[in-house]
């Protein structure tokens, strides 16, 4: 859709646009200074209305931290029913609220629609100086990829939706998802990552793809090195997925090429759509190795799943 928008003109303050379906906008205002914007809003994901405020607002924040950049400010947009209950909005709100708290994001105001439908979530503004912008275009042959929280989200949420999730997954669902990217980015940042996005609606492989057609490149993901939430495969076995995942994988398979090794439940695994997903970031290999000692240090748990290569016949390959 973003096709139809006018290009920016060479030499402008557009330092990222939307021809390299990155997470967000970056324009210049210095040499040394340059704001992020971005816009993301969600329907209910968890039951609980705090615990979706804090999801909602974990997720817009996220595509300020997966460019590099530092959130400082945002606008809320609510869309709620004429006759729902006022409990739920509040809660929502204190939810939000809490994150944006933790995060050093001053909320400045927002925009309340009614609508049949709850969604919730944010306008982001963020700053990041020009020359650490991190973007979708820049991978390198060589670079190895890593993912910053295990997938899975889509299926849980939808077994959740149909009453199939025990406790013990739903707060593993809700903790994953309510965890800021803030850290997993301040050391990618540090180790100067040569590429990044975060993990959302097009699922591993969609955003893999995005950066392998931004950069010119072909990504091969290692589907066994891939870390999932426990109970995503058997759920999958179940036929219990999101109809965003069979869009997903219309989207991704024309350009994958998959071993014949990796089975039909972890293909759809590898496409399900995230909400609030982990950073996926391309880095040279010789600074992996600092990468995850630094993410280890900040409590975040992240794998090695993949490698990037010169551009080959496909731009994704899945191997077992
Ligand atoms: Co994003
Ligand atoms: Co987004």
């Amino acid at each position: 859709m973003l096709r139809i928008l006018p290009r920016p003109a060479r030499g402008s303050k557009v330092l990222v646009g939307p021809d390299t379906w990155d997470d967000a906008g970056v324009y210049r205002l210095s040499p040394r200074q340059a704001l992020v914007q971005t816009v993301d809003i969600i329907t209910p994901v968890v039951n609980d209305p705090y615990a979706f405020g804090r999801v909602a607002a974990a997720n817009a924040l996220s595509d300020v931290y997966a460019m590099g950049g530092s959130p400082f400010a945002a606008l809320s947009i609510v869309c709620f029913p004429e006759r729902g209950d006022m409990a739920i909005l509040r809660g929502m709100l204190r939810g939000a609220s809490e994150t944006l708290r933790r995060a050093k994001v001053a909320l400045l105001g927002g925009h309340t629609i009614r609508d049949a439908e709850i969604k919730f979530g944010f306008a982001v503004t963020g700053a990041v100086a020009p020359r650490r912008v991190v973007t979708n275009a820049k991978a390198r042959t060589g670079d190895l990829l890593l993912l910053t929280k295990p997938i899975g989200t889509g299926i849980l949420a939808t077994a959740l939706k149909r009453r199939l999730l025990g406790d013990r997954d739903r707060r593993a669902l809700t903790t994953q998802m309510m965890t800021l990217n803030r850290d997993a980015a301040a050391a990618m940042v540090a180790e100067r990552a040569s590429a990044a996005t975060d993990v959302t609606g097009f699922g591993l492989l969609g955003h893999a793809l995005n950066i392998a057609r931004a950069s010119r490149k072909t990504i091969r993901i290692w589907s066994q090195a891939v870390p999932y939430l426990s109970a995503a495969p058997d759920f999958v076995a179940r036929g219990v997925w999101a109809k965003g995942l069979d869009s997903n994988m219309a989207f991704v398979d024309p350009a994958t090429s998959w071993d014949e090794g990796v089975e039909a439940s972890s293909r759809r695994l590898l496409v399900d759509p995230q909400t609030s997903g982990g950073l996926l970031i391309a880095i040279a290999p010789s600074r992996v190795n600092a990468l995850l000692r630094r993410l280890t240090r900040a409590k975040v748990r992240a794998a090695v799943v993949g490698e990037v290569t010169a551009r080959r016949a496909r731009a994704l390959e899945v191997v077992a």
